[in-house]
């Protein structure tokens, strides 16, 4: 199946790069950029940057799978990106969103005062 057509690459081309990539000593973590460029590929339009991504884990993970790639470094990629993806500012800010808010008491009815 092709994946880009800017640059003629398919899910086959992405699992090859992906397998030659993980395969490396301290592996990079394999962005499509990485794989693009290990394969002298670029991409012109962009737009197959989600697709590409995620045949790229797909494969990654079929590859652990089938024992081809190590899976500490499928471990260690993992992480990494999932630490790229939610940073641990990010934690911090959306934990502090998402804590729940102190109760306050509701507001006491006023008083009516009696006219004499
Ligand atoms: S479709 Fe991949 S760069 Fe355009």
């Amino acid at each position: 199946m092709i994946i880009c057509s800017c640059a003629v690459v398919t899910d086959k081309d992405l699992e090859q790069a992906v397998l030659e990539v993980m395969s490396q000593p301290n592996a990079p973590l394999p962005t499509p950029g990485v794989i693009y460029r290990h394969m002298q590929k670029k991409m012109q339009c962009c737009g197959c940057a989600p697709l590409a991504a995620e045949t790229i884990y797909t494969k990654m993970e079929e590859l652990e799978k089938k024992g081809l790639i190590c899976p500490c470094a499928c471990a260690t990629a993992k992480t990494r990106m999932k630490d790229i993806m939610n940073p641990p500012e990010r934690r911090v800010a959306r934990t502090l969103r998402e804590a729940p808010r102190p109760l306050t008491a509701p507001a006491a009815p006023a008083k009516h005062k009696t006219v004499v």
